[in-house]
């Protein structure tokens, strides 16, 4: 049982997601599958939440039409992308609501939780209590001035609403009242002295150091009891009579959605949760570590019929340009939108995905290495081999797989090696090693190729110009199979091309050099890959939006500049002044030259404001200066100083004014 985090419905997906939970799973899946494994794939969308219905109430849609246009979008993304899911199910229907229902009753029965009364966080205005997104405020940890009631997203510390410093409703922006409430709480204090720590220990070996390492320092912080209920009225019911108006806690219901999407996918479901032979993995993001490695172990264990996850192979995080991605600041490239703009070039991502996999520490995604991988390795190493092989064989041998000479038991055994090598690394999680070591199959090929010169070879001999064909038809079969966990349409190309049927073949089968026969028609050859151009990686870097990062997001919020002192701020000298003349300078589209009147001289300031103020609309008008800002050179202008301006998130400027007409010079402090 193979499962990849449920994303919640609240957006389209982005790279990152691909790159860290989806893509992993997926390449081992289909590795697993082709060595005959009995395995099942299960995916779907997280549909409850904070994120969905305050989404939602962004939008002033209802959560389910939202959850509905994006479920749809992101299924049709991964099945574009080729990520095979068995199922895609959904937290929001009934079959989910009924088995996530079940499971909390059963350990209710059990008397797992216990209950409590407390005072929690409520927003008046709005009628609502404030659990996890709905209050924000300072992180006590690192003083993100933007930290959830669960989690701060900048330092990753986990929270309650409690913590926060300055909490604040994320509704309405009020701030909050105390009120009280009754919850069902799982004790994981208790679960993690009765079983969770020792069973993290027993992995402490066999699961990547990431997420051991994780693990280990919230144990050793020791883990709190949790609520599992919330008052909320979207999410699956508390099947509690008492419990009206309360739903379960997103991080309860959507990895039951796992056991529920099974369910939907198979009458047998229960062999694959249910049996002590199966090993049960679950593919994830490091913000994920903590609920798939204590909290929904914990959950299992205590239900008493489940497996426990045999291993939690969690990535880290992928940026983007240097950059962390982020839905909501837009800083991504979004997957719906790739494969609309690159369509045939889902192989591509794929590969520059996993070749760039954050597996033991974060990476970097960039168009420039999208394009350098594309051209230096896809076009220029795997895609030329095979084309030249089958170039040369339709001219030599009109297209008719020519015979060897001999056995060649030396490379079956050279190739074979290599199956046994991808395997191993797939088996480890080791998925950017495996890509390599399946690269390293068509580097032969192609230093087979050059070494041998069939070019020249057949002006001696057609039999063994032959042979060398037959020996690289029979790598390039190889390659097909070695490549298709990880680039399966490339890989159902080459079988089309070469004309055999990859379904028939096994991982097992890398090695044998009989795959395609002597005598055996091949097809027309057609390029696997094409060299990506300039201008499209320059499109694609120009279509970045790079409005929400910048400073003005750190200036904005709260990563503020380092404390000053009054000595400090008092070296500023700040004056009123008047703008008498104001025009555009040549050649620079964003720079104005004022002059301003600051009462006992005048002083020239260049300004980058030209896209945001015509020189006519501020000619008159009333500004504040810094007078004592070293003098320096813009487009030839000496700048004696600086206009002072506010600008917001989204880079709109005002000037800095008095609330009513000062004497020109007039000292601000
Ligand atoms: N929706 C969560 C996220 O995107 C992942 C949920 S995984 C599950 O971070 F196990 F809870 F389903
Ligand atoms: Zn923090």
């Amino acid at each position: 049982m193979v499962t990849s985090a449920l994303p919640y419905a609240n957006g389209p997906l982005h790279i990152g997601q691909i790159a860290g939970a989806y893509l992993p799973a997926d390449i081992y899946v289909r590795y697993k599958r082709m060595c005959g494994e009995d395995i099942k794939f299960i995916c779907g969308s997280d549909e409850h939440g904070v994120p969905i219905t305050l989404r939602a109430k962004k939008e002033g849609i209802d959560p389910q039409e939202l959850v509905d246009k994006y479920h749809f979008l992101n299924k049709e993304s991964f099945e574009k992308l080729g990520i095979d899911f068995d199922i895609y199910h959904r937290t929001s229907d009934p079959l989910h609501h009924e088995t996530a229902s079940e499971f909390f009753t059963t350990l209710h029965e059990k008397g797992v939780f216990f209950e409590k009364e407390s005072e929690q966080y409520y927003d008046e205005e709005e009628e609502q209590f404030l659990a996890d997104r709905y209050i924000t405020g300072t992180c006590p940890n690192c003083a993100f001035e933007r930290a959830y009631g669960d989690q701060c997203e900048n330092c990753g510390i986990s929270l309650s609403p409690k913590e926060l410093i300055n909490p604040k409703s994320a509704l309405s922006g009020n701030d909050p009242v105390l009120r009280k409430t009754t919850h069902w709480y799982i004790p994981l204090d208790k679960l993690q002295k009765e079983f969770l720590g020792e069973w993290i220990e027993s992995h402490k070996d066999d699961w990547k150091s990431n997420v051991y390492g994780q693990c280990k320092s919230w144990l050793d912080l020791g883990l709190h009891p949790r609520a599992v209920t919330r008052d909320l009225n979207w999410g699956v019911k508390v099947p509690l009579k008492k419990a009206e108006g309360k739903v379960l806690y997103v991080w309860f219901d959507a990895p039951i959605g796992y056991i529920s999407a099974t369910k939907a996918l198979t009458d047998k479901w229960e062999d694959y949760w249910k049996d002590e032979e199966t090993k049960l993995l679950h593919f994830i993001g490091k913000d994920n570590i903590v609920f798939h490695c204590l909290i929904f172990p914990a959950m299992l264990k205590v239900h008493g019929d489940y497996v426990m996850p045999e291993n939690v192979p969690s990535n880290e995080f992928m940026n983007m340009e240097g950059e962390k991605i982020s839905t909501s600041r837009n800083w991504a490239v979004w997957v719906h939108e790739y494969l609309e703009e690159f369509k045939g070039k889902e192989d591509v991502l794929r590969y520059v995905l996993c070749a760039n996999m954050p597996e033991t520490k974060d990476s970097d995604f960039t168009w420039k290495d999208y394009q350098a991988k594309n051209n230096n390795e896809l076009v220029a190493i795997l895609g030329n081999f095979i084309n030249r092989t089958l170039v040369l064989c339709q001219k030599y041998f009109e297209g008719k797989v020519p015979s060897r000479m001999d056995s060649n038991d030396d490379l079956a055994k050279e190739i074979s090696g290599f199956g046994k090598k991808v395997g191993d690394h797939i088996e480890h999680y080791h998925f950017r090693d495996a890509l390599n070591e399946m690269m390293n199959l068509a580097r032969l090929g192609n230093k087979y190729l050059t070494d041998k010169e069939p070019w020249k070879l057949i002006k001696e001999s057609e039999e063994q110009t032959g042979h060398v064909l037959n020996v690289c038809l029979q790598i390039a079969a190889n390659l097909a199979i070695l490549i298709r966990p990880l680039l399966p349409g490339t890989s159902d190309k080459i079988g089309q091309i070469l004309n055999f049927s990859l379904e028939k073949l096994s991982w097992k089968d890398i090695g044998s050099v009989d795959i395609v026969e002597a005598g055996q028609k091949i097809n027309e050859p057609e390029l696997l890959f094409q060299k990506v151009e300039n201008d499209v990686i320059e499109a694609q870097i120009a279509k970045l939006d790079r409005s929400g990062l910048d400073s003005n997001d750190s200036k904005n919020n709260n990563n503020f500049k380092p404390m000053i002192n009054f000595e400090d701020f008092s070296k500023l000298d700040i004056r009123i002044g008047t703008v008498v003349d104001a025009e555009k300078i040549e050649d620079a589209d964003k720079l104005l030259k004022l002059t301003i009147d600051i009462g006992s001289e005048k002083r020239t300031i260049v300004s980058g404001i030209a896209d945001q103020f015509k020189p006519e609309d501020i000619k008159g008008k009333q500004v504040s200066v810094l007078v004592n800002l070293e003098p320096r050179k813009l487009k030839g202008v000496e700048s004696q100083g600086m206009v002072l301006l506010a600008e917001d998130d989204e880079g709109k400027m005002t000037f800095i004014v008095t609330d009513s007409k000062m004497k020109d010079g007039s000292v601000v402090s």
